[in-house]
C-alpha cells in the first residue's frame, strides 16, 4: 500500500521535472505560473490512490494523472475570467497579472496539453480512458455554463444547484478515481462505485468550496473571501438562506441581491452577516456531512480491506474539512 504522503510527493517530482520553456513566453510563462503554484493537487492525488487501491502500478498512472490535473488548472484560468477573481492560490489570477486574452489562450494551451498527457496510457485502455476523459471535459463545460445562467436566475431551486456542482466538479473528482481504477485494471462494478463515491465526495467537496467562500480566511483559502456573493452566485449558502430567512432578513436579502448598487464590500458584509444570524452555516455542514457519509458508505460497500481504503478516505477527510 501506497501512502498518501508517497503519492503527493511522487505527484510533486513529477511536475518539477516538467517545465514548459517554449515560445512565444507569453503563451508558456502563465502555465508554468500556474503549474508552479501547484493548489492541492488532489485530483492526480486520487487517480494514484485509487490505481494502488485497486492493486495497479501507480507508475501507469503518473502521466494520466497530471493530464486531469493539467484540465483542471485550465478550467481555474478560464473560470476566473468567467467569475472576476483576482486573487487564486494566494497569488493574482493570470488575467490579472497578465489579461484575459492570455489567459485565455494560455488556458486553450492547458488544455490541448492535457490530452497529450490523458493519452500516455496504455493503448489498450486508451478508448476507454479518452470516453472518460471526454466526457468529463463536457460535462465540466455545461456545470459552468449552469453556473453563469444561475447568476442571473432567481428561483433556482437546491435540487437544480446539486446538478450543477454535480457537473462542474464531482464529475472531475469522480473522473480521477475512476482512471485510476481503469489503469489499475478494475472490476467494471468496482470502477463504478469508485466513480459514485466521487461524485458524492465531489458535492461535499464542492459545497465545503462555497462554505470558505463566505466564511473562510484569505490567507488560507488562497482566494478573495466574498467572491460568490459579490457575483449572485447560487451556491448552497445563497440558496438555504432564502429558504431560512423571514421578515425583515428576507426583505434585506433580497435588496442585497437584487440592488446593483450596493457597493461590494457593503454586500459581503450585510449578506455574511444573515447567513450567520440564520444559520446558514450550520445548514451547509450538514449538507457536505450527508454527502460525506453517502461516499463513505459507498467506499465501505467496496470488497477491499479496511486497511488499504484507510488512505483514501483520509484524503476524502481532508477534502472536507479543508481550510483552503
Ligand atoms: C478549486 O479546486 C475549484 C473547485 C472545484 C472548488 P481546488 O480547491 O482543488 O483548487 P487547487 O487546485 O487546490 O488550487
Ligand atoms: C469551481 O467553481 C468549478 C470549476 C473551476 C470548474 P468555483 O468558481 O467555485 O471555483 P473557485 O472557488 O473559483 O476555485
Ligand atoms: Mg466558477
Ligand atoms: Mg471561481
Ligand atoms: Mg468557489
Amino acid at each position: 500500500m501506497t501512502t498518501i504522503h508517497t503519492i503527493q510527493q511522487r505527484i510533486s517530482a513529477a511536475f518539477n521535472a516538467e517545465q514548459f520553456l517554449y515560445e512565444p513566453m507569453r503563451l508558456y510563462t502563465p502555465i508554468n505560473y500556474t503549474l508552479e503554484l501547484g493548489g492541492k493537487r488532489i485530483r492526480p492525488a486520487l487517480v494514484l490512490l485509487s490505481c494502488d487501491l485497486f492493486g495497479g502500478d501507480i507508475e501507469k498512472a503518473v502521466y494520466p494523472a497530471m493530464g486531469l490535473e493539467i484540465f483542471h488548472n485550465f478550467t481555474l484560468l478560464h473560470d476566473d475570467i468567467m467569475d472576476h477573481a483576482s486573487l487564486r492560490r494566494g497569488k493574482e489570477t493570470v488575467h490579472k497579472k497578465w489579461d484575459v486574452n492570455t489567459a485565455i489562450l494560455s488556458g486553450d494551451t492547458m488544455f490541448v496539453m492535457a490530452y497529450d498527457y490523458v493519452a500516455k496510457t496504455d493503448p489498450i485502455l486508451l478508448p476507454d480512458v479518452l470516453r472518460l476523459f471526454n466526457d468529463t471535459a463536457r460535462k465540466v463545460c455545461e456545470g459552468q455554463q449552469y453556473d453563469m445562467n444561475f447568476e442571473t436566475e432567481s428561483q433556482v431551486t437546491i435540487p437544480e444547484y446539486m446538478k450543477m456542482i454535480r457537473l462542474k466538479t464531482a464529475v472531475l473528482i469522480a473522473c480521477s478515481l475512476k482512471l485510476g481504477a481503469l489503469i489499475a485494471g478494475a472490476l467494471h462494478d468496482d470502477a463504478t462505485k469508485i466513480y459514485d463515491f466521487g461524485i458524492e465526495l465531489g458535492l461535499a467537496f464542492q459545497l465545503q468550496d462555497d462554505y470558505l467562500d463566505a466564511f473562510g480566511d484569505t490567507s488560507v483559502f488562497g482566494k478573495e473571501i466574498g467572491g460568490d456573493i459579490a457575483t449572485n452566485k447560487k451556491t448552497f449558502l445563497n440558496l438555504k438562506a432564502f429558504e431560512l430567512a423571514h421578515g425583515d432578513d428576507l426583505i434585506q436579502l433580497t435588496h442585497y441581491f437584487t440592488d446593483p448598487n450596493i457597493p461590494a464590500k457593503e454586500k459581503i458584509v450585510g449578506v455574511t452577516h444573515l447567513y450567520r444570524k440564520n444559520n446558514v452555516e450550520e445548514a451547509t455542514r450538514h449538507e457536505i456531512e450527508v454527502h460525506f457519509q453517502k461516499a463513505k458508505l459507498i467506499l465501505e460497500s467496496l470488497d477491499i480491506s479496511e486497511d488499504r481504503k484507510s488512505e483514501i478516505h483520509n484524503l476524502a477527510l481532508g477534502m472536507v474539512g479543508r481550510m483552503k
